[in-house]
């Protein structure tokens, strides 16, 4: 089973291969921030320090909103990740 490991406290919980990130975080009380859940507000941008393939392609409307928020290459939305394998994630600040 695929585990998520959130680098910002070392905190790392398992999750059944298709899963939601956001599902996960708000199941555990993960240590990562959300606002609006929908791919809008930005709040939930991240980056995959590992396992950046282990997640579903990017949308554009995702990349629109990432783009808006940051520069970071390689950011994600976490509301909008589906886990497919093991990812380590950390905020984008
Ligand atoms: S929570 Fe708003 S874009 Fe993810």
């Amino acid at each position: 089973m695929p585990k998520v490991t959130f680098l910002v406290n070392g905190a790392s919980f398992d999750a059944p291969v298709g899963t939601r990130f956001l599902d996960l975080c708000e199941r555990n009380d993960a240590p990562h921030d959300f606002g609006c859940t929908v791919g809008s507000c930005g709040t939930c941008c991240l980056t995959l320090e590992q396992g950046a393939a282990n997640v579903d392609p990017a949308s554009s409307d995702e990349l629109e909103t990432v783009e808006m928020r940051t520069s970071v290459k390689g950011a994600r939305l976490g509301c909008q990740l589906v886990i497919r394998g093991d990812i380590a994630v950390k905020p984008v600040d």
